[in-house]
């Protein structure tokens, strides 16, 4: 058990979008970033990383929470586990209570899982570099291979041996426990005796890491030359290791991904390795079979650009072949580089320098058109028969890209090389996504009859508001509760809305401002973030006059010129209560609330950079305070009612607002 104290100094520690860009590649936009949401097929990054307040949302799939439900969720994590995850991280030394016989008892059988996959990493790794057999069959094996020491080190690697130096019997004398030993695919048990022994043996170790580097499973290769022995043993699927979604290598080349915005894509764990070593270190293995839309979405979290590195012989081309229209129905762009055929990524690696490899990739990376036309049409010159096949085949291949854009492109790249009309392989293409789409369409009605019926509920229940992000008002909030703050960012829109916001480092919340903003900007911007609208009728309908009227100025005329037409303009109107509004608000020096916090004597217009974000982040902290006041309510009548499952997720609700109103009052401070 973590007790409270260091709870509340890792959840301080918590910077988000350094937790979620572990795992997604986010983008500065605004104050806030952006990323492909990994809860949902995210085809356009909607996942919204607000570092001031502490959370993600994604507005596609309405998924929202902080940093430790985004682990619980991503990694499948359970709560202590995220922050145990989160101290380790920020180097937070974790005061532990001690656990009960029951508490251990309880603890997550797929940390346990990982534990030991953790602890046989080690204990293989110990085997290479700190026996005789290890030293002498092991590490000679891939200091023949050219692995490096470094090399060696950085993927783990290591060398199962045989009896007496097994892995069951030394773990289970630790106390590790025989069965997560059979669960994580380590060992097996002999039938009838029960006895345990090892999978991996007399074989050298690639552990295989999950994307944020925990040992998920292991491949073991042989060493004998003999062909009765499997060259590869692999961990097999398991409640920690899914084959199909995970890629060898991803743990150590994602950063390279998102920096280089490719991912190099090869076939073996040696290809990822000597990659590595030679200076290439945006590289992930599909570890032998074909790839599947799992591994493709995992790799488009980081790019959406893969080039495929394949051997040059035919089973190499083949297996590039396989790839292609799936990554390119998944929204990406793929390339294809042939190696010389008496090389694999391996060989080519270890016999080339890191300049010789890039120029080599740069000057052979064909797009899929080309690589399928050329490879196709060689075999065939002259025959027309096959070449309408193979054009056929290519129109095919750019009919699943799922982008306009893109296709047209590929459109014109198809007319060009085979000296055809655009017009008419775009009839052509229409034509098969057409076909398509109708077999889609068929597909689905036949699984919608399948679908058993839902059972009628009474009352009907309220998905909709359940699923409802936290920011999102689910209920009614009190104008008379927000009119204060509503009506002091009409102040300042009224008074400096066309005015540049003079952000000093520092000043800034959450992260810097990328490009100039106005305050009237800044302020639509930061309601847009948490999809927020004005509760009182008559500041609702002065905000939404206002940018109906500020996109009519001049854009030429200084902020001060346009702003005397705003007032002008706000003042003159045939809404009688709307003028004396504005009448106010310009008659008033420092609005209420900011006044409290604003012991400075500068002039207004010259601390708007501190003001007006301060006036926003007032507005959101009343709104969260709102929303906590209600939800609480909602729990007490639960409570009463016994509705265990609408209990269940307000609570979770309540201590997200918790989180966002704790970031909010402590920004507020800082400002
Ligand atoms: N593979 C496997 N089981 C096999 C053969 C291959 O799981 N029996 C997978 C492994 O992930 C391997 C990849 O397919 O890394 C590529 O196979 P191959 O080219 O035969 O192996 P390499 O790793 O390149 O081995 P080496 O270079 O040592 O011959
Ligand atoms: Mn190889």
């Amino acid at each position: 058990m973590i007790d409270r104290a260091t709870v509340d100094k890792i959840l301080d520690a918590v910077r988000i979008e350094e937790v979620i860009g572990d795992f997604v590649s986010l983008r500065k936009r605004g104050a806030n970033y952006l990323g492909l949401c990994p809860f949902h097929q995210d085809k356009n990054p909607s996942m919204s990383v607000s570092s001031t307040k502490g959370i993600f949302k994604c507005f596609a799939c309405g998924k929202a929470g902080n940093a430790v439900s985004f682990l619980m969720e991503h990694e499948h994590l359970t709560y202590v586990e995220a922050l145990r995850y989160l101290a380790k991280k920020y180097h937070i030394e974790i005061v532990e209570k001690e656990e009960t016989a029951e508490e251990i008892a309880h603890r997550m059988r797929y940390e346990s899982l990982l534990v030991v996959t953790d602890y046989a990493q080690k204990f293989y790794a110990d085997i290479l570099w700190n026996t005789d057999v290890g030293k002498a069959i092991g590490l000679s094996y891939f200091h023949e291979r050219k692995f490096s020491d470094e090399t060696i080190r950085k993927f783990g690697l290591g060398y199962a041996a045989s009896r007496p130096l097994t892995l069951c019997s030394k773990a289970v004398k630790e106390g590790y426990k025989p069965e997560y030993l059979v669960a994580a695919g380590l060992c097996l048990e002999r039938e009838g005796t029960g006895e345990l022994y090892d999978r991996f043996f007399d074989r050298v170790i690639f552990p295989i890491h999950s994307i944020s580097g925990r040992v998920i499973a292991f491949g073991g290769r042989t060493l004998k030359a003999d062909k009765s022995v499997a060259k590869y043993v692999n961990s097999p699927q398991s409640e920690i290791y899914d084959k199909s979604r995970s890629l060898y290598g991803i743990f150590q080349a994602k950063n390279a991904i998102a920096k280089a915005d490719k991912c190099i894509l090869v076939e073996g764990y040696a290809d990822v390795i000597s990659m590595h070593q030679a200076g290439v270190t945006n590289v992930v293995a599909s570890s032998g079979t074909s790839l599947t839309v799992e591994q493709i979405r995992l790799i488009k979290r980081f790019t959406d650009k893969i080039t495929i590195i394949y051997d040059g012989d035919a089973a190499g081309i083949k297996a590039a072949l396989r790839g292609i229209d799936l990554v390119l129905e998944e929204g990406l762009s793929v390339k294809v580089v042939l190696l010389p055929p008496e090389d694999d990524p391996d060989t080519f690696a270890k016999s080339h320098n890191l300049i010789e490899i890039q120029e080599y990739i740069e000057e052979n990376e064909k797009d899929f058109i080309s690589f399928k036309s050329d490879l196709l049409l060689e075999e065939s010159e002259r025959d027309p028969v096959r070449r309408a096949q193979v054009i056929g085949d290519i129109v095919q291949s750019v009919s699943v890209v799922a982008d306009p854009i893109l296709r047209n492109i590929y459109v014109d790249m198809v007319a060009e090389k085979f000296d055809q009309k655009p017009d008419s392989v775009l009839a052509k293409i229409a034509e098969l996504r057409r076909k398509k789409r109708a077999l889609e369409r068929s597909r689905r009605r036949f699984e919608d009859q399948q679908a058993p019926v839902p059972p009628v509920m009474e009352p009907a229940p309220a998905a909709e508001e359940d699923v409802a992000p936290p920011t999102r008002p689910a209920f009614e909030l009190r104008d008379a509760f927000l009119a204060v703050p509503e009506r002091e960012l009409c102040y300042y829109l009224i008074k400096f809305g066309t005015y540049i916001l003079h952000f000093e480092k520092d000043m800034y919340y959450g992260s810097e401002p990328v490009e100039e903003t106005t305050v009237s900007q800044y302020i639509r911007a930061a309601l847009a973030d948490d999809d927020l609208v004005f509760v009182n009728d008559l500041y609702r309908t002065l905000f939404d006059r206002y940018y109906a009227f500020e996109a009519t100025l001049p854009a030429e005329e200084e902020p001060e010129a346009r702003q005397e037409r705003i007032v002008r303009y706000f003042t003159s109107g045939e809404d009688q209560a709307l003028n004396q509004a504005v009448f106010d608000l310009i008659l008033e020096e420092h609005p209420l609330t900011v006044k409290t916090y604003e012991e400075s004597i500068t002039p207004e217009a010259q601390a708007l950079a501190r003001t007006v974000p301060k006036s926003v982040l007032l507005y959101k902290l009343r709104i969260t305070e709102e929303q906590c006041n209600a939800t609480t309510k909602e729990i007490t009548q639960a409570q009463r009612n016994g509705e265990a499952e609408i209990l269940r997720d307000r609570v979770a609700r309540l201590q997200l607002l918790n989180t966002v109103k704790n970031r909010l009052s402590k920004e507020l401070k800082r400002l």
